[in-house]
């Protein structure tokens, strides 16, 4: 409230009733606007040319001096009363209507949020991270390959003649083939395993070389407990000028223990696969009976987990590296069955039927 202005007036409009009336009721019709609307209304009601306080100045010019002096004050203070008010009164409905949209609005931070389903890589996914993740460690890199793969990648180049027996048509899915009873490198297949990426690294790349690859096979096969016509590898290989099989070992035992349990046992057994000389495959001891014999290994005490061997030079022939200089190892095997081993899952269709109540158990 204008003070200065009120006391003014109150002295001013002793003589004069009607216009300290004038003044209250100007007062209480501006405190008694509830929105910036009214006030503006009340605002010309009062000041506006035709205003009630704008009356107060008519006629002004017909009276004697002295009166006319007074009326003039009274009609000044009046106004600047009233100015005052209204912006003030405008700045309380402002804050007001601040508070009331602030409130409105507000957000109860305190209400618990709507929980969204989270999600989580598949097991096998998690198994090919696990594996990947050991040999990333090693040193080794990843190098992906196609799957739909030339007979020469897949089969001539990793030394394994025409007529062998996985070439058949019960074994391998063609894509295109030149001619129905012989074979040619340059059918065009599905790779039946991930061992042509060794070939296709080690034809653009030089030694050493240290490499680790997961990635999709496909076989002719039924559908059953542990066959897929799709499934999963993981190849690895490392050339160099003087690595030996006691490398092999070595890496493969890292491997099996940070991936099975440091308290394993590794052995490894005389194999023969085309493109390794020698071969061999690898066993961890079984996790459920620690060798005692159960039914997850069948009563031998070891889990087969891989194939491995030493890169046979008729691979390094066909890259074109000397096979008197370069020397290396290569070992592959599937991440269904090590999945399915970890894991203690007995019928691998679990992984490609995608059913929640097993997804969610891993
Ligand atoms: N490619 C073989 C298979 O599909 C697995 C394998 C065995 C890969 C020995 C290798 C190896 O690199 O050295 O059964």
């Amino acid at each position: 409230m204008d003070e200065n202005s009120m006391n003014e007036i109150e002295q001013l409009t002793q003589e004069r009733p009607e216009l300290a009336a004038l003044a209250r009721e100007s007062l209480d019709a501006i405190e008694a606007a509830g929105t910036p609307a009214e006030l503006e209304e009340t605002r010309v009601r009062l000041l506006g040319k035709k205003g009630s306080i704008a009356a107060v100045f008519k006629g002004l010019g017909s009276l004697p001096p002295e009166e006319k002096r007074t009326l003039g004050q009274i009609g000044n203070a009046l106004r600047t009363l009233a100015e005052s008010e209204l912006t003030a009164r405008a700045a309380r409905l402002k804050d007001a209507e601040t508070k009331e949209r602030l409130l409105r609005e507000a957000t109860d931070v305190t209400l618990p949020g709507r929980r969204l389903p989270q999600g989580h890589d598949h097991l096998l996914a998690r198994v090919i991270d696990d594996v990947t993740d050991i040999f990333v460690s090693l040193g080794y890199k990843v190098v992906a390959g196609p799957e739909v793969e030339l007979d020469f990648y897949n089969f001539e180049a990793l030394n394994t003649p025409p007529h062998h027996p996985a070439r058949s048509l019960q074994d391998t899915l063609y894509v295109r083939r030149s001619d129905p009873v012989s074979d040619d490198p340059k059918d065009i297949l599905l790779r039946t395993h991930t061992s042509p990426v060794q070939v296709r690294v080690m034809e653009s790349e030089r030694p050493p070389l240290y490499v680790i690859s997961p990635g999709k096979a496909y076989r002719k096969d039924e559908i059953d407990a542990t066959h897929s016509p799709v499934f999963h590898q993981v190849e690895g290989f490392a050339v160099s000028e003087d690595i030996t099989m006691g490398d092999l070992k070595g890496t493969l035992e890292v491997f099996a223990r940070k991936l099975f349990g440091e308290e394993r046992a590794v052995r490894f057994r005389p194999h023969f696969f085309p493109f390794t000389e020698p071969s061999a495959e690898v066993d961890v001891s079984c996790f459920v009976c620690a060798g005692g014999g159960c039914s997850l290994c069948k009563g031998v005490g070891w889990l087969e987990i891989m194939g491995c061997g030493m890169i046979d030079p008729a691979v390094f022939s066909h890259v074109g590296y000397d096979p008197e200089k370069y020397t290396g190892f290569a070992f592959g095997g599937g991440v269904e069955r090590i999945a399915m081993l970890k894991y203690g899952v007995d019928d691998m269709r679990v992984f490609f039927e995608n059913d929640m109540r097993f997804l969610r158990q891993f």
